[in-house]
């Protein structure tokens, strides 16, 4: 499987994917980074691992369909298979969203559909749940909206700060996002309409 991760910051989802990737954990290749900052510590984290990066600056296109048709000519090139949205922050539109329906998924730190959108920990203690969690999902042109392939709870205890439970959700992520990968890679995944079926070995 040739993955491409698209992201905007720290990059610690790129980096487990990159490490799941080098102990063998993960049969795929990561064909390249897309990425929106120029500054961000996941483009050093890149040429750290030897991963190839097509970094751009948003505002230097006329529109976000110009850069995107740049993107997709990028993952062309590479025959990339997946993508993987990984604290990717922008909308992304039909030019990618079409030719890689059901081949783009993306990690976001809450259950969906509960607190979509930025600042998903935030909402949730806000909010005042009890129960939070991770969901990884295929993406469609919606924001947070598409087919739910996996989710994971985490407990909000009573004395929990933003601190505490990005850490416990982070490490969260970090487990849940190589294993669905690897799902992927193994065709364990199947997507008919909003469905989602995962084809153990079992069945
Ligand atoms: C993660 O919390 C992810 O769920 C959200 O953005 C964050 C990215 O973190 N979509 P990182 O850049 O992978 O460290």
């Amino acid at each position: 499987l040739r993955i491409a991760i698209f992201a905007s910051g720290q990059g610690s989802n790129f980096q487990a994917i990159a490490d799941a990737v080098q102990h063998r954990k993960l049969d795929c290749s990561i064909e390249l980074l897309v990425c929106d900052k120029p500054a961000a510590p996941v483009v050093e984290r890149a040429h750290q691992s030897g991963v190839e990066a097509f970094v751009f600056q948003p505002k230097q296109y006329a529109s976000r369909a110009d850069y995107e048709a740049e993107i997709l000519l990028e993952l062309q090139k590479r025959s990339v298979d997946l993508i993987v949205l990984a604290g990717y922050m922008r909308i992304i539109t039909n030019t990618l969203v079409e030719p890689y329906y059901g081949k783009m998924i993306n990690i976001h730190p809450s259950l969906l559909p509960a607190f979509p959108g930025v600042a998903a920990m935030e909402q949730a203690l806000e909010y005042g749940v009890k129960v939070t969690g991770v969901t990884v999902h295929f993406v469609d042109g919606g924001m947070d909206t598409g087919p739910i392939i996996a989710q994971q709870a985490v407990d909000i205890r009573p004395d929990e700060t933003i601190e505490t439970l990005a850490a416990r959700i982070h490490a969260v992520e970090q487990e849940l996002y190589p294993a669905v990968i690897n799902q992927i890679a193994n065709q364990q995944i199947k997507l008919t309409g909003r469905h989602v079926q995962i084809i153990t070995n079992a069945n």
